[in-house]
């Protein structure tokens, strides 16, 4: 009954905010220039339209730690804890260039660096690509508290480029965007968040706040954004 009661104060408390406040459903949420996505991951590099320049890096980090409340299991790839990455790719994409090129795909990302809660990669921009707007699109799917979570989140990133040249690798097919998917409402580690991932085997996690207490943090979250 309680557990009954909470959850639809919490569902009406989403509707209300969503209603109240429209222009804040967002598929994503940026707090000084770190990305909250509707998923697990939280990007800290780079930030949304921080521009590129082809034939130099993009600085990419992510932190699969959940800012320090997943356990390191959560991480890894195979793990059956209820709240976990399944996998995270990378794809630089266009729709204005028609370019679609894998940045990272595979386990790579989510295996590299063991031990550590940030994720680096520093990709070099082809010079291949033509200048333009393009999204780096994150593909992440998790489990949240035992639910299939599938989350696109796309950083624009403008990329000059004086005078492109060669052939571009790793070129996939584009499809149109915004892309299918089946994001959590929002980020459960921004602060103010009413999802509270928890996990069936140990290290985790918050503990859900008192109704009253979701209802005041989760207004001044929205509010904060508007
Ligand atoms: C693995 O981590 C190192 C150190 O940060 C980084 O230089 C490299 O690009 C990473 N590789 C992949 C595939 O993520
Ligand atoms: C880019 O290519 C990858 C690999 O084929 C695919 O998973 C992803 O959906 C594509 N993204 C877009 C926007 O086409
Ligand atoms: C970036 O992604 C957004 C959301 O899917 C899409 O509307 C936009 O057209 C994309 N930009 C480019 C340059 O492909």
């Amino acid at each position: 009954m309680l557990v009954g009661s909470r959850s639809l104060l919490d569902s009406l408390l989403q509707v209300a905010v969503f209603t109240l406040f429209p222009r804040c459903i967002a598929a994503q949420t940026t707090i000084n220039g770190q990305t909250f996505t509707n998923g697990l991951a939280i990007i800290d590099a780079p930030s949304p339209s921080n521009p590129g320049h082809a034939g130099s890096t993009i600085p990419i980090a992510v932190d699969v730690s959940g800012d320090g409340k997943l356990a390191p299991a959560a991480s890894l790839p195979g793990s059956d804890l209820s709240t976990r990455y399944d996998f995270l790719e990378i794809y630089l994409v266009s729709a204005q260039t028609n370019i679609n090129i894998t940045v990272s795909a595979g386990p790579s990302l989510l295996t590299n660096e063991t031990g550590s809660t940030v994720k680096h990669l520093n990709w070099p921009i082809p010079t291949c690509i033509p200048a333009g707007d393009y999204n780096l699109t994150f593909y992440e799917a998790s489990h949240v508290n035992g639910q299939g979570v599938f989350t696109i989140t796309p950083i624009p990133i403008p990329i000059s480029n004086p005078s492109a040249s060669g052939q571009c690798p790793d070129l996939n097919s584009l499809q149109p965007q915004p892309q299918a998917s089946n994001p959590l409402s929002q980020s459960p580690f921004a602060s103010g968040s009413t999802i509270s991932p928890s996990s069936s085997t140990s290290g985790m996690i918050t503990a859900a706040p008192t109704p009253a207490l979701a209802l005041t943090l989760t207004l001044l979250f929205f509010l904060s954004f508007c």
